[in-house]
């Protein structure tokens, strides 16, 4: 029933997420990932839906459901994203029906470990461990690809979880990623509870919505994008 109330301001319009964490390998059996749920990815993806969008989902490991009526691509770590996504958006513009908004709602690890061992590190004590000796690797930015791809979607919109300087670190990655958007929140505020408050940062205005169940806020997102979109 969630749909059926809908203003469709995205009707017709192809929309790419990402959700979720990555996972990045260690050995055949470890690896390195965050907190991320995935919930804030999944409200945005049902949003754009029930506002009329073709939704495709890049999720990263997760354990929610897929939403009705979205498709959903698994992957597992931030290259594998990086490939996915930029596979679609090749694909898409190739069958002429181009995505024309871009959600980067997963937390991308930014760095991965840069030979992940084929079997099983054992425990050791030797300062040759593997596990004393980590080297990593910087993973690219998908955001930023996205923004910057001959490929790229019309509007682009980032998110942004931060502790501190909500505003200044939002406007940031604004300008660096080459984003149209970036939704920024406090991440000690946001994290478990059902409300949410956030701050939508474009070029030239910043807008504060919430406090607010995180579906509306999911809503209001999407609304400002398909704004952008005209
Ligand atoms: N992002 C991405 N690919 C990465 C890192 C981040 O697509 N390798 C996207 C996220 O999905 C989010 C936005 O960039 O939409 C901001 O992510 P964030 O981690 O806040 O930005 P970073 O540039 O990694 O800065 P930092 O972690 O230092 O705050
Ligand atoms: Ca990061």
């Amino acid at each position: 029933l969630e749909g059926i109330f809908a203003e469709p301001v995205l009707a017709g319009r192809r929309v790419l997420v990402t959700a979720g964490p990555t996972f990045e390998a260690l050995d055949a059996v470890r690896g390195i990932t965050n907190r991320s749920s995935g919930r804030q990815g999944w409200d945005i993806a049902r949003a754009a839906r029930d506002a009329g969008a073709e939704v495709t989902l890049v999720a990263g490991p997760t354990a929610l459901r897929t939403p009705e009526g979205v498709r959903r691509i698994d992957v597992v770590s931030a290259l594998e994203m990086h490939a996915a996504v930029m596979g679609e958006l090749g694909q898409a513009r190739a069958e002429g029906r181009p995505y024309e908004l871009f959600f980067g709602v997963a937390a991308v690890a930014d760095w991965r470990p840069a030979d992940a061992f084929e079997g099983k590190w054992k425990k050791g004590a030797s300062p040759e461990d593997p596990y004393r000796n980590v080297r990593w690797v910087q993973n690219p930015d998908i955001l930023a690809d996205v923004a910057r791809s001959p490929f790229a979607p019309q509007a682009v919109v980032g998110f942004a979880a931060e502790c501190a300087s909500l505003e200044a670190y939002a406007r940031e990655k604004l300008e660096r990623k080459g984003a149209r958007l970036i939704v920024a929140n406090d991440v000690r505020e946001a994290a478990g509870g059902t409300e949410n408050r956030i701050l939508i940062v474009s070029k030239d205005a910043t807008q504060a919505f919430g406090p607010a169940p995180k579906r509306v806020v999911a809503e209001a997102v999407v609304k400002a994008a398909a704004a952008v979109l005209g």
